[in-house]
This record gives structure tokens, C-alpha cells and sequence, in this order.
């Protein structure tokens, strides 16, 4: 098996480390077009292996396509990443262009992979690669849901005093911080509802702080997070190769699914070895199914941005 990561910034070498740590392929590609930063990093990362006693391979390449040939996945992080007090919309301009080039180039080397799309905004960059490759819509994967629904968990468990891992909760619509859709009402930790732990305050204060995770963390850091960004990639991408059918909120095409069409969004997807491969209906209350409209018509409107860019 082999994966390629385009974009060695600290995203993609999130995404490379923690794949190679867990051995989910024999060869990692690390791909970015400024000379020799994904050969520094993959040298870097490979003399880790020794310690953390892992036997995949990492190589780099400065923007040559063969050396990705017959990639089973292809993980797409390329573009810029926000700064403080920027929105993931802001980089549409420069990161559409971007995708497109590179989703089209993938593809003439590994014409049956599946991408995995992290660049921003991402809901768009996700139908984006679908138009411009015009693969089977199962092959193309928007990682937001996966990252956002992992940063609920994170804040719910903060609130209730206990390990992330016991809860379950999702974040679907779009990845934005007013287009995201915590699904409070569903959320649990084992079995147990959060609202019947949490008062409706709290509850609220973890919704708000899910929503601006991304934004939090770039004002803090002065630049776009990558340890949850690369970890919540890695999930998909082990779901894929060990066919693990994991329930993963992830941005895929609608067909009129949760009542929207020719749209990216996050919903609850099936992911194995074709991909998304099956959506999970959450049967959304009212108050849920008017949220996730409000955030389509936001998505929507990104994606015309799209036929005014000279791309
Ligand atoms: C984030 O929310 C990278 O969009 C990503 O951190």
C-alpha cells in the first residue's frame, strides 16, 4: 500500500508521521513544490523510525508527480493555511487554484486513488476536486467533520471530567466557524446523553467552543493548527486501507441526501476500502435540519466563487 501527502507543511507531516508511526502502508510520498522541504522532512521523520520502531518508508519530492504513481491514497494539504483572524473562506482565491492543479496531476499517476481533502475551505476544495478530476463521488473525501467532531469530543470531555475517548459526538455541515453543526442532542458519553449530564449553558459554551476550534488555536499559534488536523486525516485514511468501515463525519457529494444536492458537506459517512462507501441518516430533528440548510446555503455560496476564479 502507499499514500501520498501533497504539501509538506506542518499539516502534511502530521498526516505523513502519523500514518508511517502506524505502519498503515509500506510508503509514504511527501510531495511540496519548494526545493528540497519534503525530502528535509521525510529524512527527518525517517530518523525517528529507529526509535519508534516503525518499518514504513517515507521519501520526499519537490514537485515530481511519478514518484506518487499508483498511490492507493492521496492526501491533498496543499494551499495556504489561515492566519489570525482570517476564515477558512478567505483562502479560496489561492488555494482553489492550487487543488485543482494538483488533484489533476495526482490523477495522472494514480488514476484509481482516493483523496483525502484538507485544504481550505475545505467543504468547496472538496467539490472542487470532484469537478475538476470527475471521479466516482466515493473516491473524494473532506476531512473537516473528522477534525471538528474530535475538538467536540475534546471540549465535552473538558466539561464532564473524562477521557475524549468515552464520548461520542459528531460535528456535521459545513467546516466553518459559523457552517459547523455540533449534534449536541447526540452526543453521549458511554451510553448516556450529554444533556443529562450538562446543563444547557454548558452545553452551549461547548457547541461555541467547537465552532471557532480552528480559529482559537491559529490565534494562539499564530498559524493554522496540524497535530488534530494530521491525526483526524490519518483516521480516515486507516479506515480506508484496513477497510475498517469506521462511522467517520466526513465532507462528501450529496445527492439529496439530508435534503441538499450537488454539494460537499460533512454528514456521517461509512469509510472503507472504495472510499465513502455508505451515509448514515441521523433522522435530524427540525431545529438540526434548518441548521444544516443555513449552512448549505453558506457552503453554496462559496462554491460560486468558484466559477468567478480564473482557474
Ligand atoms: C483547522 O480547523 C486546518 O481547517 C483546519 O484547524
Amino acid at each position: 500500500m502507499k499514500v501520498t501527502v501533497v504539501g509538506a507543511g506542518a499539516v502534511g507531516s502530521a498526516v505523513a508521521d502519523n500514518i508511517a508511526r502506524k505502519e498503515l502502508c509500506h510508503e509514504v510520498v511527501l510531495l511540496d513544490i519548494k526545493e528540497g522541504v519534503a525530502e528535509g522532512k521525510s529524512i527527518d521523520m525517517m530518523q525517528t523510525a529507529a526509535i519508534l520502531d516503525f518499518d514504513t518508508k517515507i521519501t520526499g519530492s519537490t514537485n515530481d508527480y511519478s514518484k506518487t504513481a499508483n498511490s492507493d491514497v492521496v492526501v491533498i494539504t496543499s494551499g495556504l493555511p489561515r492566519k489570525p483572524g482570517m476564515t477558512r473562506e478567505e483562502l479560496i482565491g489561492v488555494n482553489a487554484g492550487i487543488v485543482k492543479g494538483v488533484s489533476e496531476n495526482i490523477l495522472k499517476y494514480s488514476p484509481n486513488t482516493i483523496f483525502v481533502i484538507i485544504s481550505n475551505p475545505m467543504d468547496t476544495m472538496t467539490y472542487l476536486a470532484l469537478k475538476a478530476t470527475g471521479i466516482p463521488k466515493n473516491r473524494i473525501i473532506g476531512m473537516g467533520g473528522a477534525l471538528d467532531s474530535s475538538r467536540f469530543r475534546y471540549y465535552l470531555s473538558q466539561a464532564l471530567g473524562c477521557s475524549p475517548s468515552q464520548i461520542n459526538a459528531d460535528v456535521i455541515g459545513g467546516h466553518g466557524d459559523t457552517t459547523m453543526i455540533p449534534l449536541t442532542r447526540l452526543a453521549t458519553l458511554g451510553s448516556t446523553p450529554v444533556s443529562e449530564l450538562l446543563d444547557a449553558e454548558t452545553l452551549n459554551k461547548v457547541a461555541a467552543d467547537t465552532m471557532v476550534g480552528g480559529a482559537t488555536l491559529t490565534k494562539l499559534i499564530g498559524t493554522s493548527a496540524w497535530f488534530a488536523p494530521g491525526a483526524a486525516a490519518m483516521s480516515i485514511v486507516e479506515s480506508i486501507l484496513r477497510d475498517e468501515k469506521r462511522v467517520i463525519t466526513c465532507s462528501v457529494f450529496l445527492e439529496g441526501e439530508y435534503g441538499q444536492s450537488d454539494i460537499c458537506m460533512g454528514v456521517p459517512v461509512v469509510i472503507g476500502k472504495n472510499g465513502w462507501e455508505k451515509i448514515i441518516d441521523y433522522k435530524l430533528n427540525d431545529e438540526e435540519k434548518a441548521a444544516f440548510s443555513k449552512s448549505a446555503d453558506a457552503v453554496r455560496n462559496m462554491n460560486n466563487v468558484l466559477s468567478t476564479l480564473s482557474i
